[in-house]
C-alpha cells in the first residue's frame, strides 16, 4: 500500500517536471536557434543576464491562453509567450516580464497580459522597480479585442507606477503600433542596435499612405530613436550590453519614491580639488568647451552615467555619485549649439528633473547658456510651451537644488537653469560667470544704437560702451552683491563645495500648497 502511494507521488512529481521542462524549452530548439541566429538571446537567457546568478524566481509559468478562435484552440503557446517573475539585481529585488519571441512571436494575448499585470501589481505592492523586456509581434491577432484590453491594463499600471517605482523598458526586438506606449510610459527606454525597432506605423504602411520609403532601422531603430526622436535613452550594442547597462542604471536608483537611493562605497575624497577646472573655460567667450569634463571632474571617481547621450546634445543630463550618493546633473553643453536652449533640450532636461525629484535624487545644475535658440523652426515647434516645462520642472522640484554658473547665464535662459527664483537652494558662480540680460555686444547695439551711430567714431564708441557693460554685468559680482548668487568660488573648489552642500541639505524638507497635481505645460 505504502509503496503504491509513493509511486503515485513520484509520478506526480515526474509529471510536474515534464510539464515544467517542456515550458522551459520555450518555442523549441529550432525557434531558439532562429532567435540566436538573429543575434538575440532568448527571454530566459536575458533574465539570467539581468538578474544576479540563480536568483530569478518565475511566476505563473503554467498559465495558458484560453482562446479557441482562428486555430488557437489547438495551439500550445509555452508560458503564453512571456516569462514573468522577480529576482535580485546587485542584491536588490526587481520585478520583470520578458516576452518570448520563440512562443507565438511573443504576441500579447489576454493571459499573456494578465501575467504581466500580476508582476506589475507585485512590484507596485512591494514598492520595487519593474523591468519590461519587449520582443513581440504585438497584439495577438487571433485573440482580438482581449489583446487590446491587455495593453490597456499595462498602460494603466505603468501610470500608477509613474513616480512611485522606477520602470524600465528594454526593447530587444520588434515593438509596433500601440505596443510602443507601455515603453513610452516607463521612465527609461533601452534599445539594441540593429535588432530592435519601435514605430507606430511600419515602413509598408508609410509607403502605402504617404509614399515615403524608409527602412525599418532608419525609421525606428535604436540609433534613430536615440538621436532623432529622443524616445530611446540608451542605444546599446547587443543584448548583453543592454542588460548590463540596465543593471548599472538600477544601481543609481532607489526601490521606490519611499526609499533612499543606494549608497555606493566611495574612495573619492570630499575635499578633492579639481585644478583642471581652473583652466577649462576658454579666454574667448565664444569658444566652446566640453561640459562633460566638468561633470567628470566633480563626480566620484570621474564616473558618469548619461541617458540621451546622442539627443539634444546642447543639454547634458547624467547620473553621478557624490560621496557615494546618487545625484542628477543637468548642464548646458557649449560644445553643441553654444549650449542654447531649444525644444528638445527643454524636454530632455524637464523629464530628467521630474524623474529625479520624484525619486528624491538631488539636482546639480551647471549653467552656461547664451539664451534660447532663435528661429521660426523653434517658435513653430512650440519653444514657448516646451521652455515653460523647464521652468515648471525646476520650480516644482523640492529635492536639494544646487546651481553652478560656469560662464554665460543670460536672460530668460539664466532663470530657466535652476536660478535662485526657481528655488535653487544655493547658487555658486565661477569668476568667469557672466550673469546678465544678454551679451554685451547685443545689449549695446540695442540700448546705445543711436549714440553709436551718431558718434564721430562709431566703432570706438561701441567698444567703449561694450567694455563698460561688461564691467557692470559680465561678471558674477553684480549678481552676488544683490544676493542673487550665494558665492563666487574658484572652479577647483567646485567638488568640495558640492560635497559640503549636499551633506548640509540632505534632510531638506519643503512644504507646498495642497492640490491634486500640477498641470505642467505638456
Ligand atoms: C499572432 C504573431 C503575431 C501577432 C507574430 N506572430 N506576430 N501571432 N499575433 N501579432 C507569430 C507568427 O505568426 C509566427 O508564428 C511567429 O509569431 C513568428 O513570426 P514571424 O513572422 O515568423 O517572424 P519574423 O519573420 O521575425 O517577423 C516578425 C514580425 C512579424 C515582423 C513581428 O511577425 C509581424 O509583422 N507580425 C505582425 C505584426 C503586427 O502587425 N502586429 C499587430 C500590431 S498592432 P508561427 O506559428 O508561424 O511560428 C498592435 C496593437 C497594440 O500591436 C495596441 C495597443 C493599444
Amino acid at each position: 500500500m505504502e509503496k503504491e502511494q509513493k509511486g503515485a507521488t513520484a509520478e506526480k512529481i515526474d509529471r510536474f517536471e515534464a510539464k515544467r521542462d517542456a515550458l522551459m524549452a520555450m518555442g523549441g530548439e529550432k525557434l531558439v536557434q532562429k532567435q540566436h541566429d538573429s543575434g538575440k538571446l532568448t527571454a530566459r537567457e536575458r533574465l539570467d543576464v539581468l538578474f544576479d546568478k540563480g536568483t530569478f524566481q518565475e511566476v505563473q509559468l503554467f498559465v495558458e491562453h484560453r482562446s479557441t478562435l482562428f486555430g488557437l484552440g489547438e495551439k500550445k503557446i509555452p508560458a503564453d509567450g512571456v516569462i514573468t517573475g522577480f529576482g535580485q539585481v546587485n542584491g536588490r529585488t526587481v520585478f520583470a516580464a520578458a516576452q518570448d519571441f520563440t512562443s507565438a512571436g511573443g504576441s500579447l494575448g489576454e493571459m499573456h497580459a494578465r501575467k504581466i499585470w500580476k508582476v506589475m501589481d507585485m512590484a507596485l505592492a512591494a514598492r520595487k522597480p519593474f523591468v519590461a523586456i519587449n520582443d513581440s509581434g504585438g497584439a495577438r491577432i487571433q485573440e482580438g479585442v482581449p489583446s487590446l484590453e491587455g495593453y490597456g491594463g499595462i498602460f494603466y499600471r505603468n501610470t500608477l507606477g509613474s513616480g512611485y517605482i522606477p520602470q524600465i523598458t528594454a526593447i530587444m526586438g520588434p515593438t509596433a503600433g500601440g505596443a510602443v506606449y507601455s515603453p513610452a510610459l516607463t521612465d527609461w527606454i533601452f534599445m539594441v542596435k540593429k535588432s530592435s525597432s519601435m514605430y507606430i506605423t511600419g515602413p509598408d504602411v508609410i509607403k502605402a499612405v504617404i509614399g515615403e520609403e524608409v527602412s525599418q532601422e532608419d525609421l525606428g531603430g535604436a540609433v534613430a530613436h536615440a538621436s532623432k526622436s529622443g524616445v530611446c535613452h540608451f542605444a546599446t550594442e547587443g543584448d548583453a550590453d543592454c542588460l548590463a547597462k540596465i543593471r548599472t542604471l538600477l544601481s543609481f536608483l532607489p526601490d521606490s519614491c519611499q526609499s533612499p537611493a543606494p549608497i555606493a562605497s566611495s574612495t573619492d575624497s570630499a575635499d578633492r580639488e579639481c585644478p583642471e577646472l581652473d583652466t577649462i573655460v576658454p579666454d574667448k567667450a565664444n569658444r566652446a568647451y566640453d561640459m562633460k569634463q566638468v561633470i567628470r571632474s566633480v563626480a566620484d571617481g570621474g564616473e558618469i552615467f548619461e541617458p540621451h547621450e546622442l539627443w539634444a546634445r546642447n543639454m547634458l543630463v547624467a547620473f553621478i555619485r557624490i560621496m557615494g550618493r546618487t545625484v542628477g546633473v543637468i548642464a548646458n553643453n557649449p560644445r553643441f549649439n553654444a549650449g542654447a536652449l531649444d525644444v528638445q533640450a527643454s524636454d530632455k532636461a524637464s523629464r530628467f528633473i521630474r524623474f529625479c525629484d520624484a525619486f528624491n535624487i538631488p539636482l546639480l545644475t551647471f549653467s552656461d547658456v547664451p539664451g534660447y535658440m532663435p528661429g521660426t523652426h523653434q517658435e513653430w515647434s512650440g519653444i514657448i510651451s516646451h521652455g515653460a516645462k523647464l521652468l515648471h520642472a525646476y520650480s516644482e522640484a523640492t529635492v536639494p537644488k544646487i546651481t553652478v554658473v560656469t560662464r554665460k547665464a543670460y536672460g530668460g535662459a539664466y532663470i530657466a537653469m535652476c536660478s535662485k527664483q526657481l528655488g535653487a537652494d544655493y547658487v555658486m558662480a565661477w569668476p568667469t560667470a557672466e550673469i546678465a540680460v544678454m551679451g554685451a555686444e547685443g545689449a549695446c547695439n540695442i540700448v546705445y544704437r543711436r549714440e553709436i551711430s551718431e558718434a564721430a567714431d562709431p566703432a570706438a564708441r561701441r567698444a567703449e560702451l561694450v567694455a563698460s557693460y561688461e564691467e557692470q554685468f559680465n561678471n558674477p559680482y553684480f549678481a552676488s552683491s544683490m544676493g542673487i548668487i550665494e558665492e563666487v568660488i574658484r572652479p577647483r573648489d567646485t567638488r568640495r563645495r558640492v560635497c559640503t552642500l549636499l551633506d548640509a541639505l540632505r534632510d531638506k524638507a519643503e512644504a507646498r500648497p495642497a492640490k491634486k497635481h500640477n498641470n505642467i505645460p505638456l
